[in-house]
């Protein structure tokens, strides 16, 4: 298993693995759009055997990195691509890293295991969803 920069190539199997995200309003596997992310160099996937078992866009924003997306096919990887997050803040000096969880996904347990100590439900927030902001200080 190994995590890498995404590259066009890769841009059918992310999407399809993002699907699982997609809402009725919201397409987080759109093909342009994570073709954009590719280009920018902000998607990493995790390969095992020639097939993508895990994705991440990775955004950074000012002075912080946000994960936009992430997908695991595969117990462990959802961890291994979080503490890939994390060596990234590290290796750039960023303190800070941070996600929006609709709380349909039910992950706010994942982020709290990857030290993300920050949690706000927030209600009706995102799209009308209930909507969690997690984060966690990268050196604290
Ligand atoms: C959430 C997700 C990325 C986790 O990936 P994963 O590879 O299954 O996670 P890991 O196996 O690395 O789990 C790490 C730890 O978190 C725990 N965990 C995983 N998913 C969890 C969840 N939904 N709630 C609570 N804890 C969870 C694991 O049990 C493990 O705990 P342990 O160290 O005590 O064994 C994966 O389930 C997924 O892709 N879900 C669908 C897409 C999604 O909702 N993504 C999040 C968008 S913000």
């Amino acid at each position: 298993m190994k995590i890498q920069s995404a590259h066009v190539q890769h841009l059918t199997d992310i999407c399809e693995l993002l699907k699982v995200l997609d809402t009725e309003k919201r397409t987080f596997s759109d093909e342009k759009q994570n073709l954009f992310f590719i280009s920018k160099q902000w998607c990493y996937i995790a390969v095992e055997g020639g097939n993508v078992v895990g994705v991440m866009v990775l955004e950074p924003t000012e002075g912080s990195y946000k994960i936009y997306t992430l997908v695991s096919k595969q117990k462990g990887i959802g961890r291994l691509l979080v503490n890939w997050a994390i060596d990234i803040c590290r290796k750039n000096n960023i303190p800070k890293l941070w996600c929006w969880s609709l709380a349909r996904y039910a992950v706010e347990g994942f982020y709290k295991k990857m030290g993300f100590a920050e949690s706000f439900l927030l209600h009706k927030q995102w799209d009308g969803e209930d909507c969690y902001f997690l984060g966690r200080l990268i050196n604290d």
